[in-house]
């Protein structure tokens, strides 16, 4: 996969796009993206899991098969959907966000306007549009389709009701050595950028339930979750795993851009918890 710009930039940029143009996705752009999907090493994540993702195109938000794809409203204009397709467990959906993080990038470096779903669409509409096997599910899709210049006053209302350019200071998210001690902007070394990166992620309902705790001798860096209680539990699968698969994801794309080499482990470093809600995922590790 090649980026046409720098993916640090893609990173900065990127915003939720609910709005489309009614102009529908080039013939080219489609095939650039067809084989994107079709390319397995697209998805090849931190971990060793299958997920996969299918394009659906649409017209009046239905499909070549005449299946109505609900939104609920939320997403105007959308020219077609790629859907997510994983097991539900933890590593799963870790690894098959990151992959989809990387899909939404991609197509953000091509101008293409994308928005995480984890809640708002008929999961029953979709499941009949593609076929799950036995033990899968959709953890999330995105509509697709070219930015539209003027954004709806709706798109504008949620964004504020999510405080979807709230995004949490460095004091709130990142550690030092242990949760005791917050860290420094300035004292992050190489791994600025990377941990600006994160910070800058999507995540659902702007959560940010990413937290990250970097040693003192600046070669490993942790990542944790803190759940939010009782979100999404009715949708039956933990959605604020994707948002650490996300925060990976970024974090990854940015120590390549800046020629940092390094390895994901599952290595709990056993620190004291930060509270009830923080669980351990993983760890970078510079190598
Ligand atoms: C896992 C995940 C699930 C999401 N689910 C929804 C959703 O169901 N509906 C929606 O409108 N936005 C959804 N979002 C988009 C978030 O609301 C958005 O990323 C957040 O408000 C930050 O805004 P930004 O993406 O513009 O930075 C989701 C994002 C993520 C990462």
């Amino acid at each position: 996969m090649t980026f046409q710009k720098s993916v640090i930039e893609t990173i900065r940029t990127r915003q939720s796009i609910r709005t489309y143009d009614t102009q529908d996705i080039t013939e080219s752009d489609y095939k650039i993206i067809t084989e994107y999907i079709d390319n397995k090493q697209n998805l090849i994540g931190p971990f060793n899991s299958k997920g996969k993702m299918e394009l659906i195109r649409v017209t009046d938000n239905v499909t070549d098969k005449g299946i109505k794809l609900g939104t609920y409203g939320f997403i105007k204009n959308p020219k077609a959907y790629l859907v997510g397709i994983c097991e539900n467990n933890t590593y799963s959906l870790v690894n098959f966000s990151y992959t989809f993080e990387k899909l939404v990038l991609f197509l953000t470096d091509l101008q293409i306007g994308t928005c995480w779903m984890g809640g708002t669409f008929s999961r029953k509409s979709f499941e009949k549009e593609i076929s799950i096997g036995e033990r899968e599910f959709i953890p999330c899709v995105t509509p697709i389709g070219y930015p539209k210049e003027k954004q709806r006053m709706f798109d504008k209302a949620l964004r504020i009701v999510v405080k979807a350019d709230n995004k949490k200071a460095w004091n709130q998210l990142f550690y030092d050595e242990s949760f005791e001690a917050v860290l420094d902007y300035n004292k992050a070394g190489p791994f600025q950028t990377p941990i600006e990166s994160v910070r800058l992620g999507p995540s659902a309902s702007n959560k940010q339930p990413w937290r990250l705790v970097l040693a003192n001798d600046r070669t490993v860096c942790h990542f944790f979750i803190e759940h939010t209680p009782n979100y999404s539990t009715k949708l039956g699968y933990q959605m604020q795993l994707l948002d650490i698969g996300i925060a990976m994801c970024h974090f990854d794309l940015t120590c390549k851009e800046l020629k940092m080499h390094g390895e994901w482990e599952i290595e709990d470093p056993k620190l004291e918890r930060l509270n009830e809600q923080a669980e351990y995922i993983a760890s970078w590790r510079i190598c």
